[in-house]
């Protein structure tokens, strides 16, 4: 696929959102609400896709949601979102949640998440994306690869109706 203007790098549209668990965020057995977490998610992954296509995403699908362990009141949680993969208008993005230990810094994650995010017109519709991506590291490059597999597997779920 080309892209008229080239590529960006993955870390361009990495986002970073930190987050105190306040009371209105937790459920009634003292734990991080997950529709909260669902709302910090979505709210990441927009960012990031808007990063990429330098205008507006809308989300089309969230996959893979796992919540790995529980968060409580006052923990410090932080989301990571980048793009991991750009095909024609859509855009898959991973975001990534931690608690961070307040003593030492350390990041435990407790979620990860796979979005796909489409770029849109001022009518909302699909937008072919001007962007491409390069992706670097290792990890950046297993991550573009295993997108390829996602992908195939949300088109054979499309395919059954889900
Ligand atoms: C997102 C939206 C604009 C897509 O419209 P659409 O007519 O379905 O678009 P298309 O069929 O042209 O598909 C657009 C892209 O999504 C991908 N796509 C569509 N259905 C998909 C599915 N089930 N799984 C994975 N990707 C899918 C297509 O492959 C295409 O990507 P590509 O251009 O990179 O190949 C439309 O579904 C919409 O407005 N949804 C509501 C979005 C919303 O309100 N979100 C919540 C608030 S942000």
């Amino acid at each position: 696929m080309s892209y008229p203007k080239g590529d960006k790098r993955i870390a361009d549209s990495v986002t970073e959102i930190t987050k105190l668990i306040q009371y209105r965020d937790i459920n009634g057995q003292n734990r991080l609400f997950g529709g909260r977490l669902m709302e910090w998610i979505d709210e990441a992954a927009g960012v990031a896709a808007m990063r990429h296509c330098g205008g507006n995403a809308v989300t089309l699908m969230v996959d893979s949601l796992k919540f790995k362990h529980g968060a409580f009141i006052n923990d410090i949680v932080v989301l990571i979102a980048k793009v991991t993969y750009v095909g024609r208008t859509s855009m898959e993005v991973r975001v990534d949640t931690y608690v961070e230990e307040k003593e030492t810094g350390l990041r435990r994650a407790i979620n990860h998440a796979y979005l796909t995010c489409v770029h849109v017109d001022e009518d909302g519709r699909p937008k072919p994306i001007e962007y491409g991506i390069k992706p670097e590291s290792i990890t950046e490059k297993a991550e573009w690869e295993g997108a390829q597999k996602r992908i195939s597997i949300r088109k054979q779920r499309k395919a059954e109706g889900y």
